[in-house]
């Protein structure tokens, strides 16, 4: 067992012990459920009591994600400090880590993700294929614009068709729209010792009007040679920017062949959840693996499987409904993930559920069946 001194355990043999968590969302909460067997403590910083993570922390810290003090109080705490978010302040992290913190990724990588012109012109000059892009409005449409801070879930994307087309407020750059036949994303471990892990492909469906990941498949369906380019791409993309962690890598597979990086999170992603039960170590346990540079556990594929978030509906608020849980539950091979979120909005993302199979297709159809059960209501309706 772990010997405690005065209070603070004594690490017996260099392994970290205690993991902060920038970020109570349902990311942190997958993470220290995933590292509860292994013993890990967590402590988590979020705005407030109500976060997904923050009922089974160790630790909680009540604070804003750019509050100097309290990021100072989760990394003196911790031995290793990560976020499941990337919006927090990577000047004052920086400055934490120069006076001996261990936060991973690094402060850097973050900070060059979080703008996404210099994400792609980093990948870019490395030699990873990304959609021509411009610093200013090429003058031509359609065109996608994005915002280069600050974006997620599809807000800080706008596809202009033409000049009337409503523009997106803020500092921008532009992207040419590519025609898509499929929407990767590939999974990479990386630890200190420069091991690498990367998962089996999966492809993901966006809610149109949403903008948000809805479904996800593993193995992708797309044929096998896709599948290992995306692969060797994602590894490449990853191995450049010199992440440590699990860095999930967005990918298009365009009309004409080409696979192209549309963009990088440096953490665990809604693409990675079906990893839980498709694959011999989940993305949040591999995640822990490689920010403690522990020996990553394997990425190989135990079944075929589909996730499918489980979303607001469109018109819901208040305290969510759970009367859809027991109905999602009747398919045999059906996992249910709830994230304990204490208020229902339009759209938000209250759940996730996991069906496995023998092959994609089926894991689809089954998830195609659970039908309207996948949209929750509040208790007022
Ligand atoms: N250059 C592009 N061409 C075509 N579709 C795009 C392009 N860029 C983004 N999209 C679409 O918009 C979605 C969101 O864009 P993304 O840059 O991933 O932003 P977010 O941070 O919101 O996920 C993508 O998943 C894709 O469906
Ligand atoms: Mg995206």
């Amino acid at each position: 067992m772990w010997p405690v001194y005065n209070g603070r355990v004594v690490e017996t043999d260099g392994r970290p012990r205690r993991i902060g968590v920038i970020g109570g969302g349902q990311l942190g909460r997958m993470l220290i459920l995933a590292g509860r067997p292994l013993g890990f403590q967590f402590g988590v910083l979020d705005r407030g009591q109500s976060a997904p993570a923050a009922a089974i922390a160790d630790r909680f810290i009540t604070g804003d994600l750019y509050d100097g003090a309290a990021l100072e109080d989760l990394t003196s705490w911790a031995d290793v400090t990560t976020f499941e978010i990337e919006h927090t302040d990577t000047e004052a992290l920086a400055e934490l880590a120069r006076r001996g913190a261990r936060i991973v990724p690094e402060a850097r990588l973050l900070a060059l993700i979080n703008d996404k012109l210099r994400q792609k012109r980093s990948l870019s000059e490395a030699g990873v294929s990304v959609p021509p892009f411009w610093a200013e409005h090429p003058g031509t449409f359609p065109v996608v614009q994005k915002l280069r801070h600050g974006g997620y879930d599809g807000r800080g994307v706008a596809v202009l068709s033409g000049p009337s087309d409503p523009v997106l407020d803020g500092v921008s750059y532009y992207e040419e729209k590519i025609a898509l036949q499929a929407e990767l994303a590939v999974i990479v471990a990386r630890r200190q010792s420069g091991q690498v892990v990367a998962y089996p492909a999966v492809d993901m469906e966006f809610h149109p009007i949403a903008n948000i990941v809805t479904g996800v498949v593993m193995p992708a369906r797309v044929p096998v040679d896709v599948q290992a380019r995306a692969t060797e791409i994602a590894i490449h993309a990853v191995e450049t920017l010199g992440g440590i962690g699990i860095l999930a890598v967005e990918l298009f597979w365009a009309e004409n062949g080409e696979i192209l990086v549309n963009e990088i999170a440096p953490r665990p992603h809604n693409s990675g959840h079906l990893t839980i039960e498709a694959c011999e170590t989940s993305q949040f346990e591999q995640h822990l693996r490689a920010i403690c540079d522990i020996p990553l556990g394997s990425a190989q594929i135990r079944c075929a499987a589909a996730s499918v978030n489980l979303l607001g509906m469109p018109d819901a608020s208040g305290p969510p409904n759970l009367r859809n849980i027991p109905a999602l539950m009747e398919h045999p091979r059906a996992h249910v993930h709830w994230y304990d979120k204490s208020e229902v909005r339009p759209f938000r993302k209250m759940g996730h559920v996991t069906i496995t199979a023998e092959r994609s297709e089926d894991a689809v159809r089954a998830i195609e069946a659970l039908g309207r059960l996948v949209w929750i209501g509040g208790t007022g309706e």
